[in-house]
């Protein structure tokens, strides 16, 4: 089948690349001639594990080529899928500018059929908006040419969105005439194997089954966050509190870890939207408002903790930093928790010794005139005479360190862990003064 894609950034790519790989024409569309170039010559500009030797592939085999022209894209593809982002205005609600330029210009250059296929986060009616836009760039042209909208949400995690992609829980689709269900049954045939996956329904609703799973999913971690809270205030372990609670397979396991914090470009812009969303209807979304103020409070639980182990008094102190991305297995810190530590950190008067697999690169475009911070070459570089370390994310490789270095090369031996990656009595017994998430006080 002929696709194309409009965007090549993180949704746009991986599912270029993955229809591709299920055997499609791709053609994908950006706007961005440098990045159209670079990625023309084989460099990747976002880092997920599988997705350059993928790109690589496919464009060898001649399924998948990038282009800035925009007319040859709408010629391409029977699917038109708009992947463009959509980042928060100033007020939390989506942008939607960038979605509802590509509508306007499928409509300018469509001759023949074409399902228009949203795969932007957008919020509820956006599908509609869509609509108008490409009647409008029709009818201004004296053009009648028939097409679909539909709503094709995506569910991928950054660092695992290949796996996602290829094998999906569920394939989310609102389409309201038969003729669009039948084509995106057949486009995604190849990827709903073993049972089924798709599942169709209205246009409206697949755009808010969307916001709802991520609000759902950030409402599991500031659920648990707020519980963690307590936990160190009542002397419970909220990692055995998540052990009992997650047994019970209505609650399950999944999405029930402690932390300091959600990041990424997701969950945070996903609740204010909805929140937002909830506003426009005249609803006061009482408990996404909660979600996201106990997610704020958590990101400065570690500095508050930090604070008071030292007496609030940080001048002068050197902080090593394990972790800057918002997760592991990628390079994104966008609303990372260690943002806001080293932000506070900083304006405290602390130094930052920070260590990450990936993401240094990115600290260093984000802070690039801060002499507070140094992006060592290790997690031991990062140790080196700092008084303390803090730990941001759960990268394997601070899973089971050599702690007697670590000791060694701290001052103290004290650990802040946003993560809970280690056994508090282990580290009580090996000299560490050891602080967790909910794990007593
Ligand atoms: C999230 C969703 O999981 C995807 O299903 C969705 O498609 C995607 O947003 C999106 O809307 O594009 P992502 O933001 O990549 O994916 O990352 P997650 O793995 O969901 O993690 C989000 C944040 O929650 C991270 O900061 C992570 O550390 C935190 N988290 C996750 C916890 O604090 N505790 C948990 O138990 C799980």
């Amino acid at each position: 089948m002929k696709i194309t894609i409009f965007g090549t950034g993180y949704v746009g790519l991986v599912t270029g690349a993955c229809f591709a790989e299920a055997g499609n024409d791709v053609l994908c569309v950006d706007i961005d001639e440098d990045r159209i170039a670079q990625l023309n010559d084989g460099d990747v500009p976002i880092y997920e594990p599988g997705l350059e030797d993928m790109l690589a592939c496919n464009m060898d085999e001649g399924r998948l080529r990038f282009t800035t022209d925009a007319a040859e894209g709408v010629a391409h593809g029977q699917f038109q899928f708009i992947a463009v982002g959509t980042p928060p205005d100033e007020d939390g609600s989506a942008d939607l500018q960038h979605v509802l330029a590509v509508a306007r210009t499928i409509g300018e250059h469509m001759d023949d059929y074409r399902v228009v296929v949203n795969k932007s986060t957008v919020p509820v009616g956006t599908a509609d908006r869509v609509h108008a836009a490409v009647l409008e760039a029709l009818e201004a042209q004296g053009l009648d040419v028939d097409f679909d909208v539909v709503s094709n949400p995506e569910f991928l995690k950054e660092g695992d969105a290949i796996d996602d992609f290829m094998k999906p829980d569920r394939i989310i689709v609102g389409a309201e005439r038969p003729g669009a269900v039948e084509l995106m049954r057949d486009l995604y045939a190849p990827f709903n194997r073993n049972h089924e996956r798709l599942i169709f329904m209205d246009v409206r609703s697949a755009e808010l089954t969307k916001y709802a799973s991520n609000a759902m999913l950030a409402t599991k971690i500031s659920f648990m966050n707020e519980l963690s809270n307590l936990a160190e205030r009542l002397g419970a372990d909220i990692e055995e509190v998540r052990r009992g609670m997650g047994s019970d397979p209505r609650i399950g396991y999944h999405f029930i870890y402690p932390g300091c914090g959600y990041g990424g470009s997701c969950f945070p812009k996903d609740v204010q939207a909805l929140a937002r969303t909830a506003r426009e209807a005249h609803y006061e979304p009482e408990l996404l408002d909660a979600v996201e103020a106990v997610n704020h409070r958590q990101k400065r639980h570690l500095v508050r903790r930090i604070r008071h182990h030292f007496d609030d008094n940080l001048e002068g102190l050197t902080f090593a930093l394990w972790g800057l991305a918002f997760k592991p297995n990628t390079d994104d810190m966008r609303e990372a928790p260690s943002r806001v530590i080293m932000e506070a950190l900083w304006d405290a008067g602390a130094r930052v010794q920070a260590y990450d697999p990936e993401a240094q690169d990115e600290a260093a475009r984000l802070y690039p005139d801060e002499s507070a911070l140094e992006l060592c070459g290790s997690p031991y570089d990062a140790l080196e005479g700092a008084d303390a370390l803090i730990i941001c994310t759960e990268w394997q490789v601070f899973r089971s360190p050599d702690f007697e270095r670590v000791q060694r090369l701290l001052r103290e031996p004290l650990i802040f862990d946003g993560r809970n990656l280690y056994d508090p009595e282990k580290m009580l017994a090996a000299g560490f003064v050891y602080y967790g998430i909910g794990r007593g006080e």
